[in-house]
């Protein structure tokens, strides 16, 4: 396992590999790994001779300044962790390295960014299609792993590499929970002990939702999940939707074509979880 930290040094021993005919995986990641992480990383593993694991706390995609300075770091535990999986290369930059000078591109994802998080985290996903453009032209991965969790950046993300002909191929993963059901995430570690206790009830909602849909119309299903979230002393709902996987518009009937996943965003005191769940035919 190698650290890289300079964007040519990587390149140079990518460009080898590739000329050697060795396929690469790319997962990019913000650090403080946890196993949802580790999940991709395992998959990339099976799927490519050669893994790159990016860590960078992408500034651009912050809309909130606090949030960015309070984001988890801990390289040494991320490297310890990823010396315990099939990765080859860990690609770390510091800001300076990734953007040189400021990074003026807009990208316009249409009614795909209007909606949930890109309606309550305004330039968040054009934050994200910067740095990801930049990678995937540093690494040049053959393919590249995203979590399921965040489900509307793996859509955004889609669309920018069908758009820009990039040659990648995208892989969605599964996620990977606690326990008790709460999702992974790297924002997990800041809950407070009372908030830790009650955000599990965020995934037993979606799963209460995901049984209420035999008997009830989409609207009906949203409006329990508003409220037994809000019931809940300890947590704010921001939002919940029931979207088609593909346009992300809100469905309005179970009968129109195609997957509907319910997709929620819950702050938790000052810590902000999302979740999401399919709703099966
Ligand atoms: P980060 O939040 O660190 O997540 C990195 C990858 O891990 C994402 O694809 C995310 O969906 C996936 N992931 C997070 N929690 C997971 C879980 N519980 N189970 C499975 N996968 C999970 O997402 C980002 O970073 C950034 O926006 C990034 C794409 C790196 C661009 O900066």
């Amino acid at each position: 396992m190698e650290l890289f930290r300079k964007i040519n040094e990587l390149k140079s021993v990518l460009d080898a590999d590739r000329q050697n005919g060795l396929s690469i995986g790319l997962v990019p990641t913000m650090g403080a790994l946890h196993r949802g992480h580790l999940s991709l990383v395992d998959r990339a593993a099976e799927e490519n001779d050669r893994v790159v694991v990016s860590i960078f706390v992408n500034p651009t995609q912050f809309n909130d300044p606090n949030d960015l300075k309070n984001y988890p770091r801990n390289l040494d535990k991320d490297l310890m962790l990823l010396s315990t999986r099939s990765c080859d290369y860990i690609f770390s930059p510091n800001v300076e390295e990734m953007y040189p000078e400021p990074d003026t591109r807009k990208f316009d994802f249409g009614s795909l960014e209007t909606v949930m998080e890109g309606k309550f985290r305004p330039g968040h996903f054009n934050g994200v299609a910067q740095v990801m453009s930049k990678l995937f032209a540093v690494v040049e991965p053959h393919k590249a792993y995203f979590g399921r969790k965040d489900f509307q950046q793996y859509s955004i993300l889609k669309n920018m590499v069908n758009r820009m002909k990039l040659p990648v191929q995208l892989v969605p993963c599964d996620t990977v929970r606690e326990a008790d059901g709460l999702a992974m995430s790297s924002r997990n570690a800041l809950l407070s002990k009372e908030h830790r206790m009650v955000a599990p009830r965020i995934y037993q909602i979606l799963k209460e939702a995901q049984t209420e849909a035999g008997n009830l119309s989409p609207e009906d299903v949203r409006r329990h999940v508003i409220e037994k979230t809000n019931s809940v002393s300890l947590l704010r709902l921001e939002y919940f939707e029931i979207v088609d996987e593909l346009t992300l518009q809100e469905v309005s009937s179970w009968k129109e074509e195609g997957v509907k996943v319910g997709c929620i965003a819950v702050f938790a005191g000052s810590v902000r979880l999302i979740d999401n769940i399919v709703f099966e035919k």
